[in-house]
């Protein structure tokens, strides 16, 4: 697969923009967010210029390499309980992308399997099969970590396969990084641009520290118990949908939906689309002491099922919320 041009990551820069410039409105915080990543992105051009004008100065005759930064000793043993994986773009360490580390982790390991990733934009698309439970995805910060990819509802003929990041190995644990689909942010209308960043389908998956990018359904919260804690999840349109079980501890929800003209009711946006079918289901998203701002007019939620369960609890929200706050995505039984 090529790697997506200079133009994709222009279009990641300008969504991160966009997030960034949201939640300076709602903070007024300056976050490093877009410039870690104008770092990478430059990094990745000018690496070797970038490195000379950056690094601290080393000893006389010494040899700049950039694996100079890297940890001595690292990867530390495997123990009984815990393997390492080391993943470094610059080919500092045994993995240069985040599959071929997922790949050699063992069939069925009862052990945890830590992939540590260093610091940089990792543009492919990554499955943890069902057969690799006890992953852990180890970044450097969601703003300096990401992997990124660009497929479609279109490309991929379903949204539920465009997801540059599929989780289906239960007990998966993320951790200081970010998801990203860097697709062209869809103009109102657009027919089949759905475009996922990850989808985790695979039950007890942790996310700590974690970013989420991307506009309509960013993240796929498909099935099983998960955590977000700490996290930041940008999106339009459903940005968080699925029939998961799922506590939000602490996130950002910001929208980079187009900006609605005062004195307009339009709505162009909405953070949940839960999936929950029946009384019987035991689905829900809850949000505690998180946070919803950015731009846009948008809905809470609709209900993307009839039984769709989402609570938001202590959650700070914008104007940007419309004032009926839920929609019933045009089913009246779901009013209910
Ligand atoms: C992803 O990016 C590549 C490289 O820029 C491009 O050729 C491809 O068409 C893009 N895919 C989609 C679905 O936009
Ligand atoms: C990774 O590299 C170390 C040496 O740095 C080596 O001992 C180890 O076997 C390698 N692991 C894998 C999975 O290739
Ligand atoms: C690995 O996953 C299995 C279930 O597949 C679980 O029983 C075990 O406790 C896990 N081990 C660790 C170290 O998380
Ligand atoms: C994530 O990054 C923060 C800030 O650098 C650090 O304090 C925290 O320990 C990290 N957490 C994990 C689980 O890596
Ligand atoms: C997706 O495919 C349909 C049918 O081929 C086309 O009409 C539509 O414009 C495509 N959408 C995007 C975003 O490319
Ligand atoms: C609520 O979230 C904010 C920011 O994410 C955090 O600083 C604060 O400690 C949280 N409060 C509780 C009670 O967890």
């Amino acid at each position: 697969m090529a790697m997506p041009s200079r133009a994709t990551s222009l279009t990641l820069l300008s969504a991160i923009a966009v997030a960034l410039l949201s939640i300076q409105l709602m903070f007024e915080d300056d976050t490093p967010l877009i410039k870690c990543f104008l770092d990478l992105d430059y990094f990745s051009s000018f690496k070797s210029s970038w490195i000379s004008r950056h690094r601290h100065r080393k000893r006389p005759g010494s040899y700049d390499s950039p694996c100079d930064d890297f940890p001595p000793d690292f990867p530390p043993p495997d123990t009984d309980t815990t393997s390492f994986f080391c993943v470094d773009r610059n080919g500092c360490c045994n993995f240069t992308t985040v599959q071929s580390a997922v790949d050699a982790v063992g069939v069925l390991s009862r052990k945890r399997n830590v992939i540590w990733i260093n610091k940089g934009i990792y543009y492919e698309k990554v499955t943890i099969p069902k057969t690799k439970p006890n992953i852990t995805f180890q970044g450097q910060g969601l703003d300096t970590t990401a992997i990124a990819w660009n497929d479609t509802a279109n490309s991929t003929k379903g949204t539920f396969f465009s997801a540059s990041v599929v989780v289906y190995g239960v007990n998966f644990i993320a951790n200081n990084i970010s998801f990203i689909n860097v697709a062209p942010i869809p103009n109102p209308g657009d027919v089949g641009a759905q475009a996922v960043a990850i989808r985790v389908g695979a039950d007890q998956a942790a996310f700590w520290g974690c970013g989420f990018f991307g506009a309509q359904d960013t993240l796929h919260d498909d099935k099983g118990r998960h955590y977000f804690k700490e996290c930041f999840i940008q999106g339009t349109i459903d940005f968080i949908f699925g029939d998961a079980r799922s506590l939000y501890e602490n996130c950002q929800m910001i929208s980079i939906a187009p900006p609605v003209a005062a004195g307009l009711k339009f709505v162009d946006g909405t953070v949940t689309a839960h999936c929950r079918t029946s009384a019987d289901e035991n689905t829900g998203f809850a949000f505690v002491n998180c946070s919803i701002g950015g731009t846009g007019r948008i809905w809470l939620g609709r209900a993307w099922r009839p039984f769709s369960r989402v609570i938001f609890a202590n959650t700070f929200m914008t104007d940007i919320v419309a004032p009926e706050g839920w929609n019933d995505f045009s089913d009246p039984s779901s009013d209910k």
